[in-house]
Formats: C-alpha cells, sequence, structure tokens
C-alpha cells in the first residue's frame, strides 16, 4: 500500500511557523509540529498514549483520525477489559509490557515479585518553552523550540515516566527522550528503556541503515521491511563501525529525491539498539533505545534514569530532503557552536608518513615541509609519549619521550608555532597499556568484570571510566598536556572496542550497568575538557569511525570519518556518512600513494578531491612524497586553504552514487558558488555523456564555470544538468575540460554566481 502523502515545504528557509509548536485539546490531543511535520497522540479513555499521525504538516493537526475499535478480532485480549479495545492493532507511544500487545515494548522492568508487567497511563502534562539539558549525557542545544513533558505511571511498580518531545520552529527534527523514576519503596531493575517509540501505520516500507568494519564505515543496505523483527545493535561499548546508530524507515519506492523517509539517529556513543517490527497488522514499530541483552540498571527508591536522545526527521522528498534536515541540525544544535562557521585549518598530519618513527627533529623538518607546501597546522599524531615507539606501549604516559623529544612537548608546539604553524597533537587518554607507568602505579584501573582476565587489543587495556577517580585522572592528563596552551588541535582516539565488561568497584547487582557508566564518565570528561578548552579543534577518532556519532559530536566539531585513506575506498564512506552528517564535521587527508591500507595507486587530484568537502583538509605525506609532487600539492592546499571558510555551512547534495561514478555537490552557504566532484572509478570507452543536475541553484541567476568559462543559467543547472567531462580518445586543445587518463579519475567543476 502506498502511503498517501501531501507535498512537505522543502526546507526550514520555507517560511517560519507562526503560533504554538504544541498545541493539547481538551479531549487530550497533542499536536506537535511546525512547517515542515506534524506529530499528533492522543490520550485514550483507558489512560493509554495512542499515536495518530507522523508526516507531513497538517493543517488542523488535532483533527488527525483516532484508531478506530474493531469489533471483529477473534481471540483479541481485551485490554483493562474493554470491549473491543486491543492494543495489539493499534499505534502507541510508549508500550508498557505484557498486556495485550505483542510487539517489543519500550520499557522492561522487573520488581522485587519478579513481576515484569508493565501499564503505563497518562497522569499530567506541561509545555515548556525551552529544551531542558539531559542529566550527564549530550544532547541536541535549544533555542526557538517548545517541550512537552508527559508523565505516565505504572501504580503496581510505583514508576512515573517523563515523556519529553522538543519542537524547533526551524528544523525538520524531532527530539525525543524518557525519564524513568522509581517513586515506589523497593528498589526496580531496569531492562530496557527507550528513548522514543515510533509506530508507524500499516504499509509497504523499505529499511535503509548503515553498516561496515574498520576502514569499510558507513555502507549503505536497504532492504524490504520483513515481517518480524530487524535490528541493529552495538554491544562494543562504542557505537561502532558495525551499525551506526541511525535506521531510516522509508515508503517503498521512495528515492533520493522523492518519497516519505522517516530516519531515527541516537545521540549517543556507546551500547544501543534500533529495532524495526513488523506486527501482525502490518504496521511497523521503530524503538531506539540504549538497552542491549547485557544492560540491566537498578534503580532505588527516589531515583531518575534518563535515557539518551533520539532525534527523528520526516521527509517527503526522499533521502536528499532527508539529509537537508539532518545537516542543518546537526550543524546547529548539536556539533559545538563555536566552530558552527569557523574555517578549520589545513594540516601535515605525521602518522601515515612516519608512524612511529618520529622525533623532535623530523617534527621540525616535517614542519618545514608543512610551511612550504602552504598548510597551515602540523600534527604529530601517535609516537610522540614516553617510550612509544610501537603500538605495544605506553599508553597513559602523556608525557613527551624524553629521548626523542628532547625538548619536551610544550616547548616542540612553541617551535612550530615559530614557524607560523598551528600545533596539533595525537592522544588516546581512555587507553591503558600493560607497558607504562599508569599500569605499574594502577593494574586495576583497567575495565574489567569481577574474576575474568581482560583481552587486549591492538596490545591494550581499557580505563575503567565508570569509576569517577579514573575519569578525574584521565581529566586531569589531557588538562596537563593542554594547559601549555600552545596545542590548536587534538586527535582523541579510541582503538579498541570493550570486552570482559564490569568493574571491581560495583557490587555484582550493578555490572549491568557499567558500559553505560563507562559513557557518562567519559561524556563528564568531554565536557570539562570542551568548556575548558573552547577554542581547541577536538578531532574524534576511534580506529576510523568506531565510535562517529552524534553524542561525541556534542563535544568535538570534527571526526575522522574512516582509517580508509584511499580515495576510491573513501567514497562511499562519505556518501553513506552524509545521509545525516554534513561534510562540515569530516576531515580527510592526500595520503601516500600506492596507497598503505588497500595499495590502490591514485593521481594526487583524486585523492585530495575525494576529501575536497571535507571541513578539514590536509596531507599525510613525508618530505620526499611533498618534494615529488610540490607544485600540484602545493596548488590544493593553498585552494583548500582560500575556500576553507566556502566548506563549512553550506550544502553538501549527492548528486548521484553508481557502481563506476560519483559526483557529488556542494554549494557555499551564500549561493555565490557551488562546486561539483566527479569521480569515475574504471575508465572505459564510448561511455553515455554522463550530466550533473545540480540541486538549490537560484534559477534566474547565472553561473560561470570558472574552469572554461562557460555561462549557464541556474534553471539549466538544475533541469538540464550541467555535462561532465569524459576522457576522450583524442585530445583536442579547444578550451573544453577532459578527465585525467585511465583508472580512478576525478575533477573538480567551480560554478561562481555571475555579477552583470
Ligand atoms: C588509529 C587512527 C589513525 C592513527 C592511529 C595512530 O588507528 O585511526 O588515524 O591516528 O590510530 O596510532
Amino acid at each position: 500500500m502506498k502511503l498517501n502523502l501531501p507535498n512537505q515545504r522543502s526546507s526550514r528557509g520555507a517560511g517560519p511557523s507562526i503560533g504554538p509548536l504544541i498545541t493539547v485539546t481538551e479531549d487530550r490531543v497533542f499536536a506537535l509540529g511546525n512547517s515542515v511535520f506534524s506529530y499528533v497522540f492522543r490520550v485514550s479513555a483507558e489512560g493509554v498514549l495512542e499515536h495518530l499521525y507522523y508526516g507531513a504538516t497538517l493543517g488542523a493537526a488535532s483533527d488527525a483520525p483516532r484508531h478506530d475499535r474493531r469489533v471483529f478480532q477473534h481471540v483479541a485480549i481485551n485490554f483493562d477489559n474493554q470491549p473491543n479495545y486491543n492494543l495489539n492493532n493499534i499505534c502507541l507511544e510508549y508500550p508498557g509490557a505484557g498486556r495485550s500487545d505483542y510487539r517489543q515494548s519500550g520499557l522492561k522492568v522487573r520488581n522485587a515479585t519478579g513481576s515484569g508487567i508493565v501499564s503505563l497511563r497518562y497522569h499530567s502534562h506541561r509545555i515548556v518553552s525551552e529544551k531542558p539539558d539531559l542529566d550527564d549525557l549530550p544532547s541536541s542545544r535549544g533555542g526557538d523550540c517548545e517541550t512537552l513533558i508527559v508523565t505516565l505511571v505504572d501504580e503496581e511498580f510505583g514508576l512515573e515516566i517523563d515523556l519529553l518531545y522538543t519542537v524547533y520552529r526551524d528544523y525538520g527534527v524531532l527530539a525525543r527522550s524518557a525519564r524513568i523514576t522509581n517513586k515506589g519503596v523497593g528498589d526496580v531493575r531496569l531492562q530496557d528503556a527507550a528513548s522514543s517509540v515510533l509506530d508507524c501505520p500499516v504499509g509497504d516500507y523499505e529499511l535503509l541503515h548503515l553498516h561496515g568494519t574498520w576502514a569499510c564505515e558507513f555502507n549503505t543496505e536497504r532492504m524490504r521491511m520483513p515481517s518480524g523483527r530487524f535490528s541493529i545493535n552495538s554491544t562494543r561499548g562504542a557505537s561502532s563501525f558495525a551499525h551506526h546508530p541511525f535506521l531510516a524507515l522509508m515508503e517503498e519506492g521512495a528515492g533520493e529525491t522523492h518519497g516519505a523517509v522517516f530516519g531515527t539517529a541516537l545521540v549517543y556513543s556507546g551500547n544501543f539498539k534500533i529495532s524495526a517490527e513488523k506486527g501482525e497488522f502490518g504496521g511497523v514499530r521503530v524503538i531506539t533505545s540504549l538497552s542491549t541483552p547485557e544492560f540491566e540498571w537498578r534503580l532505588n527508591p527516589g531515583e531518575t534514569f534518563q535515557t539518551p536522545e533520539a532525534l527523528h526527521v520526516f521527509s517527503s522528498g526522499g533521502l536528499r530532503r532527508m539529509s537537508r534536515f539532518w545537516h542543518e541540525f546537526v550543524r546547529d544544535k548539536i556539533s559545538p557552536p563555536a566552530f558552527r562557521l569557523k574555517p578549520r585549518p589545513t594540516y601535515l598530519n605525521s602518522w601515515e608518513s612516519a608512524y612511529f618513527d618520529i622525533d623532535e627533529s623530523k617534527v621540525l623538518s616535517l614542519a618545514d615541509c608543512a610551511k612550504q607546501v602552504g598548510v597551515d597546522m602540523l600534527v604529530v599524531d601517535d609516537g610522540w609519549f614516553e617510550g612509544r615507539t610501537t603500538n605495544a606501549t605506553s599508553l597513559g604516559d602523556w608525557t613527551g619521550d624524553k629521548k626523542r623529544f628532547p625538548s619536551g612537548i610544550p616547548a616542540l608546539a612553541g617551535l612550530v608555532r615559530e614557524k607560523g604553524l598551528k600545533f596539533g597533537l595525537w592522544i588516546e587518554p581512555e587507553m591503558i597499556s600493560e607497558a607504562s607507568e599508569l599500569y605499574r602505579a594502577h593494574p586495576d584501573w583497567v575495565l574489567c568484570a569481577p574474576g575474568s582476565t581482560p583481552s587486549k587489543a591492538r596490545n591494550q587495556f581499557i580505563l575503567d571510566l565508570s569509576r569517577q577517580e579514573i575519569a578525574d585522572h584521565v581529566f586531569n592528563s589531557v588538562d596537563a598536556l593542554l594547559s601549555c596552551g600552545r596545542i590548536d588541535y587534538i586527535k582523541w582516539d579510541m582503538n579498541r572496542p570493550m570486552s570482559e565488561v564490569g568493574s571491581s568497584a560495583f557490587p555484582p547487582e550493578q555490572q549491568g550497568e557499567i558500559a553505560h557508566r563507562y559513557m557518562l564518565g567519559l561524556y563528564s570528561v568531554l565536557r570539562r575538557l570542551s568548556d575548558a578548552y573552547p577554542d581547541i579543534i577536538f578531532e574524534n577518532c576511534a580506529s576510523g569511525g568506531n565510535r562517529f556519532d552524534l553524542g561525541m559530536l556534542r563535544y568535538m566539531p570534527q571526526a575522522w570519518i574512516s582509517d580508509m585513506a584511499d580515495p576510491i575506498g573513501r567514497l562511499p564512506i562519505i556518501n553513506g556518512a552524509s545521509l545525516i552528517y554534513p561534510l562540515d564535521v569530516t576531515s580527510a587527508y592526500v595520503p601516500p600513494s600506492p596507497n598503505h591500507q588497500n595499495g590502490r595507486a591514485t593521481s594526487i587530484a583524486t585523492r585530495f578531491l575525494a576529501g575536497a568537502f571535507c571541513a578539514g583538509r590536509g596531507l599525510s605525506l613525508n618530505a620526499d612524497d611533498i618534494a615529488a609532487d610540490f607544485d600540484e600539492l602545493s596548488h590544493w592546499m593553498t585552494w583548500a586553504r582560500d575556500t576553507a571558510p566556502d566548506f563549512v555551512g553550506g550544502e553538501f547534495t549527492r548528486i548521484f552514487f553508481t557502481d563506476n561514478e560519483v559526483c557529488w555537490q556542494y554549494s557555499e552557504r551564500s549561493g555565490a558558488r557551488i562546486y561539483v566532484v566527479y569521480f569515475q572509478i574504471l575508465s572505459g570507452v564510448n561511455k553515455p555523456f554522463a550530466r550533473a543536475r545540480l540541486a538549490d541553484v537560484d534559477p534566474d541567476s547565472v553561473y560561470t564555470l570558472t574552469e572554461t568559462g562557460e555561462r549557464f543559467r541556474g534553471d539549466a543547472l538544475m533541469l538540464s544538468g550541467v555535462p561532465l567531462p569524459y576522457f576522450p580518445n583524442r585530445l583536442d586543445d579547444d578550451g573544453l575540460l577532459y578527465l585525467e587518463h585511465g583508472d580512478f579519475a576525478s575533477c573538480l567543476l567551480t560554478f561562481e554566481k555571475y555579477k552583470k
């Protein structure tokens, strides 16, 4: 069955919604929304929250049709023994458990009697014209918004559940979370606590999610929504590259530019679960939570558990519009505001040029190369601290190696800065090596379940950040480094997943809490550091994209998307990540060729252009590599420096992505310049001529393609499209643009708005 959708206005630029964002009728219909979506639910006569509608803006949202009570169902259970009131075929807002709804519930708890039957009924509500911060967790920032807090109660358990819904006037995002408070006399065990439940009515849906592995993140997978349950999760203690905490439920056949899409993402960096369940009556329930089978939380009387925040986006204009909504929101409401429109420095990173073979004189000579080739910052990536000549040692001992860095890191940073460069440093502060002073002093600081032997990965253990004193130690050791005032950038790495999760500091019944307590500890460290050092660019990394998520982004404006530095390998990674993330939050560098990850040889242009639309652009090459291609590298680094202001706050668009060809557009935020990159993976002869039909160009303006001097009207660029360069079998000097020879070719087109 096709979903029947009215047209949705295109973006927040479409005009503000006037009046309240949340209304409540006398018969308790809650209508939330703005000019791009409506979200409606109501309280039934039994006190159950019934979900009524989520989609394009309704003229009179509170008139959304109610559920009917069906009389013909055989074997249906009557909830509360009300005739024909069966929860199993109703869309619900936050379902309890064990009472006539057989789909997955929002809350799973057990009390001392062993009962897990949860009946959640409306108690009260209030609306506030702000967005409350979530206790100890990252969440989107407020602004022009309203928050509805609906309180539900379960009288038998003595539980009180606050459901929080924030609607912004100018963004197509609905933010949700839940607070569970134990108002009873005995403790309860929380086994699952959804951030949000989204019940979509019967329809034919497809699912889209992002999965991957090391150096291969953000693969897009799309499938028909089957009957039964599909779920993605992480039990690795990090959101992980295996499954990204994002899921889109799509109207069957929806595409890049058409069709309904419901996108869901979690603002959290640890274990999670997002499931989609098609029940027996064809509706689909999407549940977003931090819970995994290992999760359990003891909630003592009087205590509250705050779930992470789930974000929802509805688009009736396919994936492209969904991405626009995410991008605007992530940039404005998640990522640290100080960096929103801040051009990022270009950089030379030491990792793929030197690995662990690094010392003070090498850093200084790399700094000279960096200066000559025209980059802004030198980053010492690993290998700089006491004894760190391999990955088997020294994590935890965050002082410069005395033999290889005799001046010490603050003095070295000063020397680099005297050359007119910024200075950046790699750290991995959540980790501990067995061969370290820190381990010798505190072997018991390793994250490990009581009675287990911790496993190493990349030769290292994880510090138990669920313990306050260890989180404080991590803060203090990073603070000691940064307090010299000469560090402009930090690459914060995390190179192993968790295993044997548990903590000797907690009793047996709280071992299921440790993975989440670790995240709370980590977030507290990040909050303190980003408050103390608001001007430092923190770049989040976890062996590439193993913890690339909205939670980390709240504290760190930039993230290293993948260790896959080969440009062809990186194309699908950037394309997949762009479903949610604006490229303002990513960085990329020109790596050596042949590539160290997959051995592929590519041109400098292709290596640069694959990451050209990321905010942070640079090189990871040694002095010889730089000397060999100096002019070309200098050309691109100058281009990157000159265009740095354009690559924050603009609009990224996926024009097309096929097995062999990729085309992306980036529009500078004022619309004065539009950049297009085009990649042809394998060359061929006599191929059809490709065209790029650009998006959201001013139709009445004229644009000059600066590479050739040709002029195009904006409407033609969108409707007819610009012919893309190709590799000809005869090269004429005719002023046209051609693709470079051979495989892995790429080119850049720059359109300048023509001023008469
Ligand atoms: C991880 C990162 C790399 C690099 C190394 C250093 O693998 O993803 O970019 O920083 O650590 O050890």
